[in-house]
């Protein structure tokens, strides 16, 4: 493991002013995001659909630091033969990958999971680093429920999160290690403090167990934030302190960087959080985003699968990506959202 090349793509990662775009949805998310948009899911419309993205040269160039693939894309080229990874590079952004193989049901814990994905996990990091990847994913899930999340369910996902993170680093690959905290239930927001702490607590002593360098890692977590079904809403500037506090009672300073994902937040609830955080000010490591959904909500449904709506998804992509690139500065405004594309 060369720890100064790790420290250095990480932090490239979570450079100021730039954010990653997780565009790694696996064959079953892409098909339901498609379907909301009635698209059908073929090899080729999802090839088009993430090329479109990819060429969004300026919002990629100047906001985008990295893009997590999925395994259909990183082997996949463009219309006219380019690798999609190739895209990616000529943007100046890094390309990475999703490793995990999903979630199974968790023995003995009705409701909860386990992520997959271990066997034969070196020799696929192995071959994703020929194919050009300099990070990796792994996401973890809790679900908030009665006496939910169990200590087995944080345990085994902990475990499983630092053996993942270990043998990337072994291979020169950053991981990003996602726990993630859902918010389905109608929890309130004190609730996900408390389990985003327990978990992160648990996913910090495994990743010492396993000798994983902190320098080295990306943390995408969850913000602290209510339940969709909570009849107690949260201020932008509760969820922003709130975060804030449980990642400084949690996460050692020798992480480079936090990327949030967005977890089904609103777009704009989304940006402004993590504006929020960032005009708070003062935290030991980079606070930026890992969106999915709140950066691809908006170009999907002004693509919906037609060639000439490729430049309209373009400009709500690249806008998206510049409201959470100022966000990542504490520059975002909400009036700035009105001038959008
Ligand atoms: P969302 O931002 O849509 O939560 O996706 C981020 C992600 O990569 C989840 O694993």
């Amino acid at each position: 493991m060369n720890l100064a090349e790790l420290n250095k793509v990480a932090k490239a990662m979570v450079a100021p002013g730039k954010g990653i775009l997780a565009a790694d949805e696996s064959s079953g998310t892409i098909k339901r995001r498609f379907d909301a948009i009635g698209v059908e899911s073929t090899a080729d419309n999802r090839r088009d659909y993430r090329e479109l993205l990819f060429r969004t040269t300026d919002a990629m160039k100047n906001y985008i630091s990295g893009v997590i693939l999925y395994d259909e894309t990183i082997r996949q080229n463009a219309k006219d033969g380019t690798p999609l990874v190739k895209l990616i590079e000529q943007a100046g952004s890094i390309p990475g990958i999703k490793v995990d193989k999903g979630t199974k049901p968790l023995p003995f814990c009705p409701g909860e999971v386990v992520t997959e994905g271990l066997d034969g996990l070196r020799e696929r990091l192995v071959e994703y680093r020929g194919l050009g990847a300099k990070f990796a994913k792994w996401r973890a899930v809790y679900d908030i429920g009665p006496r939910m999340p169990s200590y087995a369910c944080i345990r085994a996902n902990g475990h499983a999160l630092a053996r993942y993170a270990a043998l990337c680093q072994d291979e020169g690959i950053v991981p990003i290690v996602e726990p993630e905290v859902l918010m389905d239930g109608d929890h309130d927001i004190d609730t996900c403090y408390e389990v985003t702490e327990f978990v992160l607590k648990e996913v910090f002593q495994e990743l010492y167990y396993q000798k994983v360098a902190l320098e080295g890692i990306v943390l995408k977590p969850n913000m602290v934030v209510p339940g969709k079904k909570s009849q107690k809403r949260a201020s932008v500037e509760e969820v922003a302190e709130k975060t804030l506090r449980v990642l400084k009672a949690c996460v050692p300073s020798a992480v480079p960087g936090i990327a949030f994902l967005s977890g089904g937040q609103s777009d704009e609830e989304a940006t402004a959080h993590l504006d929020a955080m960032n005009r708070i000010g003062g935290a030991p490591w980079k606070l930026t985003f890992s969106y999915g959904r709140a950066l691809q909500a908006a170009p999907q449904k002004a693509w919906s699968g037609k060639p000439e709506n490729v430049p309209a998804a373009q400009r709500a992509f690249a806008h998206r990506a510049k409201m959470n690139a100022l966000a990542t500065l504490g520059q975002w405004q909400p009036e700035l959202e009105k001038i959008a594309a």
